[in-house]
């Protein structure tokens, strides 16, 4: 699943194409004795993600851009690995001297470490329903440098790479196969081969823990439900507790509010909150981070069945508040507000959810970015968005306006499901969560609904899943610093 991948002083003879990177501003200066008429007529201009294959002096050389020396960051690095493996896709054997041009601007183990991320990102293929193997021929990339540093932030970057693959094969594989008995089995793996504690509650467990909002949502289905609870503990003294909460509808048809077919299309994607969250758990079991992480994964379809929930019924969840469900397609946070209250019950020392909770959300931010929304005042919001802006997984903080609150009043239960019809449909969504969620412990919720999926390759990305969210929570566990209130 992984490129071999290993540093080297020089280039070895077998490699059969070697990547040498350029900033667009260097291009002017024609590098690396390259045929700079021919790069120049094929379009390369240094933009960041280009390849371009030349003839070098040894072998063929991929020219990898790196955009402007002025932004240069590890985004430039990761994209660049990821540009070599699919530009020399019909090498078995690449070689790569890139490191140099991280300069001043970039720390070389953080480069390195975003190369070996774009490499393992850039060869993925989702491979599983397709009768013929994978078209990369790529196995081993030798790349010039030196040093443990290095070398660690290689295999620090092929273990992300690995969980951010592993996330997108769970959300890029079909709602019919990936059921929830199905993820939970594939947890069972991961959990198994990285030495990770894990409970699989089933439907008698979950009606057992009262979890109201997963059985409502469950109601239309045929398939059971299943909840994952999962715990890394640190070999040491623990640094902290963080708890990881992913939404982990296997798949959207919108129940009795049933969807749209154009909008039920991508809707395998609605697990990608909960594979990310595993993914991230395989990622930390290799990395061996200094804090406890325990990770909550709500799993169900939403279906519409003969005894779906009915727009109009009235739930009681996990912490006992209840809620009228007047459109049956607004089950994320259904299934969330449980999770999110068996996480409060583990008194972490600060939750973070990832979900494609809604579509206003990417009407507002688009597909790159996920939106932030949380507890303010204790620094958590800065740690998550510092995470995001390290890794380049992109997010934008939007408000929960507690003036906005009266619109989730209900007449008959404690709560209801959806916001008035004035927009603002993220931010009701993030006031919903913020029910369940025991006051005192900070709190994110990160909105993927944009960047989880795309048709469209872009980046290091293929087209459809994108395994976003594993690298920002990755960043956020290694670098977690307990919140303290103002
Ligand atoms: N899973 C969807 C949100 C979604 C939409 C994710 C598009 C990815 C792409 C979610 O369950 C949903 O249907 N939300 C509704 C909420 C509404 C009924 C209040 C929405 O956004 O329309
Ligand atoms: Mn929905
Ligand atoms: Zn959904």
């Amino acid at each position: 699943m992984s490129i071999e991948l290993r540093l080297v002083s020089k280039v070895p003879a077998r490699a059969e194409l070697v990547g040498l990177a350029v900033t667009s501003d260097a291009v002017d200066e024609e590098p690396h004795g390259l045929d700079w008429k021919l790069l120049r007529a094929s379009g390369f201009d240094g933009s960041v993600g280009q390849a371009e294959i030349v003839a070098g002096p040894e072998r063929a050389v991929a020219v990898l851009g790196l955009g402007p020396a002025a932004e240069l960051g590890s985004s430039a690095f990761r994209q660049a690995g990821a540009a070599l493996v699919r530009a020399g896709a019909r090498f078995g054997s690449l070689g790569a001297d890139v490191l140099d041009q991280a300069g001043e601007a970039v720390d070389r183990a953080a480069a390195a470490q975003a190369f070996a991320e774009g490499i393992d990102l850039g060869v993925y293929e989702f491979m599983a329903h397709k009768s013929n193997g994978a078209t990369s021929k790529v196995r081993s990339v030798a790349l010039v440098g030196s040093g443990k540093r290095i070398s660690a932030a290689l295999d620090r970057g092929q273990a992300i790479a690995r969980g951010v693959n592993l996330t997108r094969d769970l959300v890029n594989e079909p709602g019919g196969s990936l059921t929830p008995v199905e993820f939970a089995r594939r947890a069972g793996k991961v959990a198994r081969q990285g030495r990770l504690a894990i409970e699989v509650l089933d439907l008698a467990a979950i009606k057992k823990a009262r979890l109201g909002g997963v059985l409502g949502v469950n109601r239309g289905s045929t398939q059971q439900p299943r909840f994952v609870r999962m715990t890394y503990k640190p070999s040491g003294r623990a640094q902290g507790h963080l708890a990881l909460v992913g939404k982990g509808i296997t798949f959207d048809a919108g129940g009795l509010s049933i969807k749209t077919s154009a909008g039920m299309m991508t809707m395998k994607s609605d697990k990608a909150g909960a594979s990310a969250v595993l993914g991230a758990m395989a990622a930390i079991a290799e990395l061996g981070p200094r804090i406890r992480v325990s990770a909550f994964m709500p799993l169900t379809d939403n279906m519409l069945g003969g005894d779906a929930t009915r727009p109009g019924d009235v739930l009681k969840m996990r912490n006992k508040k209840t809620v009228e469900v007047l459109n049956t397609d607004a089950e994320g946070r259904l299934i969330l507000a449980d999770a999110l209250s068996l996480a409060s019950e583990a008194k972490p020392d600060a939750i973070i959810d990832l979900a494609t909770l809604t579509g206003a959300c990417v009407v507002a931010l688009g597909d790159r970015y996920a939106g932030l929304m949380g507890t303010d005042g204790t620094g958590w919001l800065e740690q998550v968005a510092a995470a995001g802006e390290r890794t380049g997984e992109r997010v934008w903080r939007l408000p929960l306006p507690a003036e906005y609150r009266p619109q989730l009043d209900s007449n008959v239960a404690d709560i209801k499901n959806i916001g008035g019809s004035n927009g603002g449909g993220a931010l009701t969504a993030g006031l919903f969560l913020k029910e369940f969620v025991v006051e005192g412990i900070p709190w994110a919720h990160v909105d993927i609904a944009g960047p989880a999926f795309s048709d469209t390759p872009f980046e290091e990305h293929p087209k459809g899943a994108t395994g976003f969210g594993v690298r920002l929570l990755v960043d956020l566990i290694e670098n977690f610093q307990k919140p303290v209130g103002e």
